[in-house]
């Protein structure tokens, strides 16, 4: 395979990161934190850490191939796969994205007074994180379930009575409307950091954590347009289909 990386093998990690962010992240999944061996260059961290200078150019390569489905595909997908797809998303945001972007956070060390909105960041992104790993329980613990029990409802039948107690409980309209106009829990982030703009910004830890949130926020962005455009339309024509059949049921006995 060829790969298509330029020649960062002899250039030092400080300037290797700082025209690629990506960069810090394949160190980090190697165990190097650029921010602590910038004057290295790759070849040299390389040999220092035994690592195959292959796997690390490899792995940067594998994060530009992208594994997403596509909106297309996803509105033609049965609603089970579209969950699946939705809860695929949350585990890596939690278990991948957001931790390393936590630790970028707690790990920097800015004494420069030029970068006064730094100590809101350090307050401001651990609370963010709690009420986002709330929301995703939440939609798991519970949209998700209920959309998944009236899905199976469908292809096998199942205890009416029941159904008709979660469609009466459960308003997914309600769900929906909210889900909908609520502000994206990266609306305090995003001010913060002016739109995670670059203009003023030389520490390049503080670069490289600006990037990292702007691509955490759009991929939040397609994650919440997924849920609001394909997911809540589709499970509330099928709330509608079964309050029919449950209503229709209910009459005719
Ligand atoms: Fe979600
Ligand atoms: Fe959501």
């Amino acid at each position: 395979m060829f790969l298509k990386t330029g020649n960062v093998e002899n250039q030092r990690i400080y300037n290797v990161v700082d025209n690629d962010f990506r960069y810090a992240k394949v160190l980090d999944s190697f165990g190097v934190n650029f921010y602590k061996c910038g004057d290295l260059t790759i070849n040299e961290i390389c040999k220092i850490k035994g690592i195959k200078k292959e796997s690390l150019l490899g792995y940067r390569i594998s994060l530009d191939e992208s594994f997403d489905l596509d909106f297309g595909t996803l509105e033609n997908s049965p609603l089970n796969l579209v969950i699946e797809y939705l809860k695929h998303n949350h585990s890596y945001f939690i278990k991948n994205k957001l931790p390393y972007i936590k630790d970028l956070i707690s790990n920097l060390d800015i004494e420069d007074k030029s970068y006064p909105f730094f100590e809101d960041l350090k307050f401001i992104f651990p609370i963010f994180y709690e009420d986002f790993v709330d929301h995703i329980l939440e939609e798991e613990k519970f949209i998700f379930t209920h959309i998944q029990n009236l899905s199976s409802s469908r292809v096998k039948g199942s205890d009416h009575a029941k159904l008709f107690f979660a469609l009466k409980n459960i308003s997914l309209k309600e769900i929906a409307d909210e889900h909908m106009n609520e502000d994206s829990e990266m609306s305090g982030i995003r001010g913060l950091t002016k739109n995670y703009s670059l203009d003023n910004i030389d520490n390049l830890h503080l670069k490289v954590i600006f990037q990292e949130l702007k691509d955490f926020d759009n991929e939040l962005e397609i994650h919440s347009d997924i849920e609001n455009k394909i997911l809540f339309p589709r499970a509330l024509e099928l709330e509608n289909l079964i309050s029919d059949k449950i209503r229709n049921i209910s009459f005719l006995n």
